[in-house]
C-alpha cells in the first residue's frame, strides 16, 4: 500500500511555512480570500525543522504589508514563499514591526482607542518571545494569547 499522498503544487501563490502547529487556522482566519483562492492547508505536519508544524498554501494570494504584520503577530516564527509558474521566486522570514497601527485591539476596554472616537488603536513592540506590546495611549501591555484574540 502506498502511504504517501502528495497536495498538488500551486502555480501562482504563496506559501506560509513554519507556522507553529496548532496556529494556522489562527493565520488563515485573518487573511483575506476569495473564490479565487485554492488553499491547502496542513496542521500538525511533520517538520524537519520542529517537530510538528503547519503549513498554509494559497493559491493566487500575495500578502499585503497588513497581512504581514497580522502573520507577524500570531506566527512569528513563519517563513513566506512567493510562488510564481510554480517555482519559489522569493522567500522570507517575517520581520517583528516596531509599531502596529489600526491592527490590534486594545484590551483596555476604557482605552480612547475603544471609545468611538476616530482613533486608531497603536501600539509599540515592547520586547519578543513572548512578544509584548504596549498602548502608546492607555499605556496597557498585551502578549501571546491576548494579542492573537485580538488581531
Ligand atoms: N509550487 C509549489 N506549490 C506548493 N508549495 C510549494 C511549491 N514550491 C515550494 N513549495 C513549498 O514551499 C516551502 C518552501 O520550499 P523550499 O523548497 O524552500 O523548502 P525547504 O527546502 O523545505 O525549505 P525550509 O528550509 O524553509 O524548510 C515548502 O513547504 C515547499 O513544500
Ligand atoms: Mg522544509
Ligand atoms: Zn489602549
Amino acid at each position: 500500500m502506498d502511504k504517501t499522498l502528495k497536495i498538488s503544487k500551486i502555480k501562482e501563490g504563496t506559501v506560509i511555512d513554519h507556522i507553529a502547529a496548532g496556529k494556522a487556522l489562527k493565520v488563515l482566519a485573518i487573511l483575506g480570500v476569495d473564490e479565487s483562492n485554492s488553499i491547502s492547508i496542513g496542521i500538525r505536519v511533520m517538520s524537519d525543522k520542529l517537530a510538528f508544524k503547519d503549513v498554509i498554501k494559497i493559491e493566487n494570494k500575495f500578502l499585503e504589508k497588513i497581512e504581514l504584520d497580522k502573520i507577524a503577530l500570531i506566527a512569528n516564527e513563519a517563513t513566506i514563499s512567493i510562488i510564481k509558474n510554480y517555482e519559489i521566486i522569493e522567500k522570507f522570514n517575517l520581520d517583528m514591526p516596531q509599531t502596529f497601527k489600526g491592527i490590534v485591539k486594545c484590551g483596555n476596554q476604557n482605552c480612547i482607542t475603544n471609545a468611538g472616537e476616530p482613533v486608531k488603536s497603536e501600539f509599540k513592540t515592547v520586547k519578543t518571545n513572548p512578544l509584548t506590546i504596549k498602548c502608546i495611549y492607555c499605556k496597557k501591555e498585551m502578549s501571546d494569547e491576548e494579542i492573537i484574540n485580538n488581531v
